[in-house]
């Protein structure tokens, strides 16, 4: 039985398979054809197996496809904001029979499953764009991904032979059974999901906090899948909570568990996402903050909030927490909001990405009311070429890239 909060469509979802079924697809595997898979798709093959994702058992088909873009609905009317699909060229797909097995495997030729392909379709990518990303500029980091995905879909649910491979944040990688054991044996009946891709600073530590007081757990869950080029590489951004941990929070009251997912930058329908994903992992609450899941200036500061208004809370099933544009006043003496400051906007302390990297650039400090002294200690240093080093998160650290995030 599954415990905690009702995932997403009743039941959570695994499709890993084991022992002789295992053995049967493997051999199955040897004699289909194959096809590689992206880390985007690698990382949604994971999250769909593990029951992330559900109700989803494999890669959509036009009949959830559409009506997801058009809706933010599933063909059985559940809500679901973005398309969750396996795309390939058109000659590639050309061979592909419907009803037969695909293997899909990683860049090593592993297979990691086989696709029991239901249905190849065609898409529209500029409406696909507009609907899921609000906009057609290929500017925009997920709009630029979606064009140079394969013209077609392959449709189909999907039985895991070999699950992906990890080197890096082992003891911080629980799946959504094990998020939701852990939070049962510590007795906590709501708990707040928080996700995150920036380095962790006081506005985040402050809405965190703010959370932790109303329910249970907080579930500190930062993504560690495919981002764009100029975001903190996840290592160091892991190596920050870690230190921030340490020193700063309840340990009894925060698990730190890290997040598979591929970044969309979709804003508002990304966080819809979020939310019901972070209710798969046992979260009965989700932090929505300014600008969730935003890029440049595609979205409004609070589209992200506005967009749960399009459903009835049931049918989410996971209470958003939303949360006004949050920093340190200077006359408040902490940190505050819009929603709670009455001061001028001159006495309130938030970096924008630019300053922040040029400071960091000039070998300075940010202010502690902006980021914690430790943390900035760690950007610098990566920031420097130093990197973040020790620590668990460490382990299988990406190359460095040589800037930091816009915002
Ligand atoms: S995100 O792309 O994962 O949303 P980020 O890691 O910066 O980016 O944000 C994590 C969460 O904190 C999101 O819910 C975001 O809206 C919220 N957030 C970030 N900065 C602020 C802020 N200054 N005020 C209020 N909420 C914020």
């Amino acid at each position: 039985m599954t415990k905690g909060i009702t995932p997403h469509g009743g039941r959570l979802i695994n499709r890993i398979l084991q022992g002789e079924e295992r053995q049967e697809a493997l051999e199955k595997s040897k004699g289909v054809k194959h096809i590689e898979l992206t880390p985007w798709e690698i990382s949604d093959l994971e999250m769909i197996a593990v029951g992330a994702c559900s109700p989803l058992e494999g890669f959509m088909c036009k009949k959830d496809f559409e009506p997801v873009v058009d809706t933010m609905r599933l063909s059985n009317g559940l809500p679901w904001s973005l398309p969750v699909v396996l795309s390939a060229r058109e000659g590639e797909a050309k061979s592909f029979k419907e009803g037969e097995y695909i293997a899909l495997e990683d860049s090593t030729h592993t297979v990691l499953a086989l696709l029991q392909l239901e249905e190849k379709y065609c898409y529209d990518k500029e409406k696909t764009a507009l609907e899921v990303y609000g906009t057609l500029e290929d500017k925009h980091p997920g709009v630029k991904r979606l064009y140079e995905s394969g013209e077609i879909l392959l449709g189909g649910n999907i039985s895991v032979v070999n699950r992906p491979k990890h080197i890096d944040f082992l003891k911080y990688r629980m799946d959504p059974s094990e998020t939701r054991e852990l939070f049962h044996k510590k007795g906590w009946k709501r708990v707040v999901g928080f996700q995150t891709r920036n380095p962790v600073h006081r506005a985040h530590e402050y809405i965190q906090k703010c959370a932790l007081e109303v329910v249970d757990g907080l579930l500190l869950h930062p993504l560690v899948g495919e981002t764009k080029g100029d975001d903190i590489p996840a290592h160091v951004r892991m190596r920050c909570y870690e230190v921030l941990l340490e020193k700063y929070y309840p340990k009894d009251r925060v698990v730190l568990s890290v997040f598979p997912a591929s970044m969309r930058y979709a804003g508002p329908r990304e966080a819809i996402f979020h939310a019901l994903v972070r209710k798969n992992y046992g979260c009965t609450h989700f932090i929505v903050g300014r600008d969730h899941a935003g890029v440049g200036s595609y979205y409004g500061s609070f589209d992200a909030h506005y967009i749960f208004d399009e459903f009835e809370p049931e049918e989410i099933g996971i209470a958003p927490l939303f949360f006004d544009y949050t920093f340190y006043c200077k006359e408040c003496f902490g940190m505050a909001s819009y929603k709670t400051c009455p001061h001028d906007s001159s006495n309130h302390v938030s970096l924008s990405g630019t300053e922040l990297r040029r400071q960091l650039s000039e070998g300075k400090i940010p202010p502690p009311s902006f980021t914690r002294t430790e943390i900035a200690q760690i950007l610098s240093e990566y920031y420097h070429g130093e990197e973040a080093g020790g620590g668990e998160s460490a382990r299988g650290k990406t190359s460095r890239q040589s800037s930091i995030p816009k915002s």
